[in-house]
């Protein structure tokens, strides 16, 4: 029989252990900021649900559509309430909530853990109970908590706060993160939240994503099925990146398993950047139910980045198979490029492996020892998923 302890050590491990039964794989939906920053309205947010499902995206996996910033007004009721800021919002957000629902979507919402909001409307901090029930009772899905006016009280004690406070609701609420990987937030995220920013906020120009990618891989070991680490939103289909930006914006990540949250305007993109989003193989390693986050495993070192050698990341799938991305973060065209298809761990022994261009959406041959492919633009990528040729033929008997 368990001694007392033990299970009183049983309970408290649970109860710090974030556990909504949310985030299986990372959270793929649309948020308002990258795209409309403050200027939000509730005509937006409809349209939004209808193009998504219009165009097919929800069918893909996006499902979230969030509402950053400046839904709600800076006063409280006299009773403590947020309160929706009415021109904007004129048929309140239950009404919205039960639209987006409609459409078969999931609803989200922002705030921030400190007095106000990052435009200065109001925060949440001390008033978590009563703003979770009222997320609550408008069908909220999802809470991105932001870290602006946080009074220097610590993110330990502020974030853990609103997790307890939506887990009190009884509604499964994802709940995500973002206080810009400042105070250690690897070593608490997993226990508090189903994703957690590791950067500040993404900027739609190439040394921004650069950044935001490399320092949220330094710690792949916490992502995995329940919580993940968070490089920040797509900035894909706003007409800042070059086609070979956004496409390497949305390989990595993919391969690393980061949450993929669009930030255009969805009725102005591009068919070019549409079919970037709408990339099925690359959605599927993203949400592989293994969830391993891809890691470095070529020209790893700041030297090899400065030498403008391109960068190999891999991981593996859940049905054997492995993902790779080779990245050319360089201003210029780089020309043969060969890696190693043991280092990639797609092949142990030097058996051969059957590569499929994730791009072209083409097997590209059966190949041993090592890969070799003919250039990669500037800022361009390749992406490709590896299958034991072994594995292959027996699968064909
Ligand atoms: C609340 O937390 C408990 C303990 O971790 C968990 O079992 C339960 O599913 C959570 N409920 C919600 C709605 O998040
Ligand atoms: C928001 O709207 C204002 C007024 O129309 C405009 O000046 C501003 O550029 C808009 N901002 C964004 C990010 O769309
Ligand atoms: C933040 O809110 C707390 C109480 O909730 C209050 O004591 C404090 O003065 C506020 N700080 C500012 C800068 O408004």
């Amino acid at each position: 029989m368990r001694s007392l302890f033990a299970s009183l050590l049983l309970l408290a491990g649970t109860a710090t252990a974030l556990n909504n039964g949310l985030a299986q794989t990372p959270q793929m939906g649309w948020n308002s900021w990258n795209k409309f920053a403050c200027n939000v309205s509730e005509s937006l947010i409809r349209q939004t649900a209808d193009k998504l499902t219009e165009l097919g995206l929800d069918k893909l996996g996006y499902e979230y559509v969030n509402i950053d910033d400046c839904w709600m007004l800076t006063e409280r009721d006299a009773e403590g309430h947020m309160i929706p800021d009415p021109q904007t919002f004129p048929s309140g957000m239950r009404a919205l909530g039960d639209y987006i629902h409609s459409k078969g979507l999931k609803f989200g919402v922002y705030s921030s853990a400190g007095n106000y909001t990052c435009e200065g409307r109001a925060g949440s901090l001390y008033h978590e109970d009563v703003d979770a029930q009222d997320w609550a009772s408008y069908g909220v899905d999802y809470l991105k908590y932001d870290n602006c006016y946080n009074e220097n009280v610590p993110a330990t004690v502020r974030y853990p706060l609103m997790r307890d406070a939506l887990n009190k609701t009884g509604r499964p609420i994802f709940y995500s993160i973002c206080n810009w990987g400042n105070e250690g937030t690897v070593g608490w995220g997993k226990e508090t939240g189903n994703s957690w920013r590791t950067t500040m906020d993404i900027k739609a120009i190439w040394p921004s994503i650069q950044y935001n990618f490399r320092v949220n891989s330094e710690h792949p070991e916490i992502a995995g099925p329940g919580g993940w680490n968070d490089p920040d939103m797509l900035e894909i289909g706003n007409n800042w990146l070059t086609l070979a930006q956004e496409k390497t914006h949305f390989a990595l990540w993919s391969i690393v398993k980061a949450p993929l949250i669009l930030g255009c305007d969805l009725d102005k993109i591009s068919a070019e950047s549409f079919a970037i989003i709408s990339n099925k193989e690359l959605i599927d390693i993203n949400q592989d139910p293994l969830g391993v986050q891809g890691t470095c495993k070529v020209s790893c070192s700041a030297y090899d980045i400065y030498k403008g050698t391109p960068q190999v990341y891999s991981g593996p799938l859940a049905n054997g198979d492995t993902a790779v991305v080779v990245v050319n973060w360089g201003l210029f065209d780089y020309g043969e490029f060969e890696f190693d298809l043991g280092m990639v761990g797609a092949s142990q022994n030097g058996e051969s492996v059957i590569v499929r261009d994730l791009f072209a959406h083409e097997d590209l041959g059966t190949f041993s020892g090592t890969y070799k492919i003919a250039g990669i633009p500037a800022y361009g990528s390749h992406a490709f998923r590896l299958r034991k040729a072994a594995a292959a033929e027996g699968f064909m008997q």
